[in-house]
C-alpha cells in the first residue's frame, strides 16, 4: 500500500473534519472532562478546520484521504488516521513527517499532548520512538477559555 503525503487544500476540509471528528471520540471519550465532550460537537469539528489547513498535511491512500496531522512551530497538534486505516503503515507516514516539519520549523526536539488515558496513542508514539517527558494539563482551547485536560508530554530528537 502506497501513503502519499502532501499539503492539505481546501477541499480537504470535509475529510479532515470527518477523520478528526471520530477519531476524537475514540481517544477522549472517557479520557477527557466532560464539558470538553459537550463543547466538541460533531458540527464543532467542521467549524475547526478551515482555519488550520495551513497547518495540516493529509495521508493519502489512492484517492482517499487516509489520516492527518497538524504541526505548529514544535509541536505536533494532531496525528489521526481513519479507523479503516489504523495498523497499516499510514500513522507512522504521517507522525514521520511532522517530525520533519518540526526540525525544517528551526527545532531539534518536536513535542506533543496526548491524553493520560489514550493507551493506544501512547502505545503507538512510544513504538515509534517518542519519550513521555512528563504528566500535565493541557490547555483544550474552547470558545468558553481553556479545559484543562489530564495528559502526558511526549517529545523526540529530531
Ligand atoms: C493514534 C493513531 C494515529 C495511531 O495509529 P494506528 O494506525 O492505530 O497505530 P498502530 O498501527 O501503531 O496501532 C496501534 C494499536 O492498535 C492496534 N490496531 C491496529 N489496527 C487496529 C484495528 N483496525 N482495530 C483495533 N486495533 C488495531 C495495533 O495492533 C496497535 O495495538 P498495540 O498498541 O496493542 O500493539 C490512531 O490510532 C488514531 O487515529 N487514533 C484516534 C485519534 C487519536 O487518538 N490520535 C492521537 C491524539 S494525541
Amino acid at each position: 500500500m502506497t501513503v502519499t503525503l502532501r499539503a492539505a487544500v481546501a477541499a480537504d476540509v470535509d475529510a479532515v473534519a470527518s477523520i478528526w471528528y471520530g477519531g476524537w471520540g475514540d481517544g477522549h471519550f472517557g479520557n477527557v472532562p466532560d464539558e470538553l465532550v459537550a463543547i466538541r460537537t460533531k458540527e464543532s469539528f467542521w467549524e475547526r478546520v478551515p482555519a488550520k489547513i495551513p497547518d495540516t498535511t493529509v495521508a493519502l491512500v489512492g484517492d482517499e484521504v487516509a489520516g492527518f496531522v497538524m504541526v505548529v512551530g514544535d509541536e505536533v497538534e494532531q496525528v489521526y488516521v481513519s479507523g479503516d486505516h489504523r495498523g497499516s503503515g499510514v500513522a507512522d507516514a504521517l507522525l514521520a513527517e511532522a517530525a520533519r516539519q518540526v526540525k525544517a520549523n528551526g527545532h531539534d526536539q518536536a513535542w506533543l499532548a496526548v491524553a493520560t488515558g489514550n493507551t493506544r496513542a501512547r502505545r503507538f508514539y512510544e513504538r515509534s520512538g517518542w519519550i513521555d517527558s512528563e504528566a500535565f494539563d493541557y490547555p483544550a482551547v474552547t470558545d468558553h477559555g481553556p479545559i484543562p485536560v489530564s495528559c502526558h508530554r511526549y517529545v523526540i530528537k529530531i
